[in-house]
C-alpha cells in the first residue's frame, strides 16, 4: 500500500490520532514531558522494556520506541489475538494501580501496554505492539510506510 501522511501540527500532549496503513489501524500519540520521564520508571513492570523482540524498525529500538521521544507511531492492534485496544490518556482515572502511566488496554482479555506500546508483565499479549516504518518529512508531518 501507499505511504500515509499524518499532520501532527495540532497535536497536544496526550492526543492520539488514528489513521490506516495497509488495512491496519495506525496511531500517532503525542507524549508530554512527564510521560516521557515515566517510561523509564516503569521498566520493571514490563515484559520487554528494551524491545528485544523485533516489533519495530531498528531506529525505534530505544526506550521511547520512536524516532522522537514526543511521538509514538504504533499499529493499533493487540499482539495477543488482534483486538483493538482502548487508549487511556495519562490523566484519566483508572483501576490499574500506581504503575499505570496511561497507554493502551485491550478489553478482550485484559492486556495492557504503556505509552510506548510496551506490554506489561502478567497479561496474555506476548509482545510489545508493532511500530510500523515511518519518517518525519518535516517537523509537522509524518509519513507512515
Ligand atoms: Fe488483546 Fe487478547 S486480544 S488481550
Amino acid at each position: 500500500g501507499a505511504p500515509v501522511e499524518v499532520d501532527i501540527s495540532d497535536m497536544q500532549p496526550g492526543d492520539l490520532k488514528r489513521t490506516q496503513w495497509q488495512g491496519k489501524p495506525v496511531w500517532v500519540l503525542r507524549r508530554g514531558d512527564e510521560t516521557i520521564d515515566e517510561l523509564a520508571r516503569i521498566e520493571g513492570e514490563l515484559r520487554d522494556p528494551d524491545s528485544s523482540v523485533e516489533q519495530q524498525p531498528a531506529y525505534a529500538r530505544n526506550e521511547y520506541r520512536s524516532l522522537k521521544p514526543e511521538y509514538l507511531v504504533v499499529v493499533g492492534l493487540c499482539t495477543h489475538l488482534g483486538c483493538s485496544p482502548s487508549y487511556k490518556a495519562p490523566d484519566e482515572d483508572n483501576d490499574f494501580g500506581d504503575d499505570w502511566i496511561g497507554g493502551f488496554f485491550c478489553p478482550c482479555h485484559g492486556s495492557r501496554f504503556d505509552m510506548a506500546g510496551r506490554v506489561y508483565k502478567g497479561v496474555p499479549a506476548p509482545t510489545n505492539m508493532v511500530v510500523p516504518p515511518y519518517k518525519f518529512i518535516s517537523d509537522n508531518r509524518i509519513l507512515i510506510g
